[in-house]
């Protein structure tokens, strides 16, 4: 399906403007005092959906794996979390959110740092599409940056009438490798 050779995008952003380290971890791996800090600062950031982080550590699907950003001192500072998403009509599309930086930490390309990393990661593990949900401006012009586009192609459907509705802050990176098909998701999970 993929016709173009896309090259790692990460060299495309900006490096941080402060000394930190990326680790990428998979779910399982994950330490429970680590998921407990990263669901309160994910509460704060997020107090609408503060049920959800309390009871899972994650707003829509158990992820495959997390971004975390350590400062110089080894603090935890910022995380981005990406999971395969179950399209009814693809294969290998990837979607990320959750993306959090601790509010000391922010304006200093932390938020970038982890999205790049993450986009890689999900190339690294076969994605063919990736669909990420951002909101804020900020962000959404990191995505733009680096290729993502406004979905078009991805189509919400309600399971018990076929109904399309459309999510105003979904993006789509690699669109074309989708040609003709549509991302199609059950409305329960987006
Ligand atoms: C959104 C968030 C993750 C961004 O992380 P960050 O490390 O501060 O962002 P970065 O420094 O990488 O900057 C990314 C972009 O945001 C812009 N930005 C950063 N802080 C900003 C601010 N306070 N106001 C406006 N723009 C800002 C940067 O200029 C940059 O845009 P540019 O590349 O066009 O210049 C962080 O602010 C955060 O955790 N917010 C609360 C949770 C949240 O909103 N998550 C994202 C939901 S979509």
């Amino acid at each position: 399906m993929i016709t173009k050779n896309i090259p790692p995008i990460a060299y495309l952003g900006s490096a941080a403007d402060m000394d930190m380290r990326l680790e990428v971890i998979n779910e399982d791996d994950l330490e429970d005092s680590t998921r407990e800090f990263l669901s309160a600062l994910l509460r704060e950031a997020f107090p609408h959906n503060a049920r959800q982080y309390a009871d899972r550590g994650y707003l829509r699907l158990r992820p495959e794996f997390r971004v975390l950003a350590y400062s110089a001192g080894a603090d935890l500072i910022g995380q981005i979390l990406a999971f395969p998403a179950p399209a009814r009509n693809v294969d290998g599309v990837y979607g990320f959110g959750d993306l959090v930086v601790v509010p000391g930490y922010r304006g200093q390309r932390v938020g970038e740092s982890l999205v790049l990393r993450c986009v890689d990661e999900c190339r690294a593990r076969g994605a063919k599409a990736i669909l990420g949900s951002m909101q804020r401006a900020s962000v959404q012009s990191v995505l733009l940056r680096i290729g993502f586009e406004k979905v078009s192609a991805f189509r919400v459907v309600r399971k018990h009438d076929d109904v399309t509705l459309t999510r105003d802050s979904w993006w789509l990176l690699d669109p074309e490798a989708m040609t003709p098909a549509r991302i199609e998701m059950d409305v329960e999970i987006f």
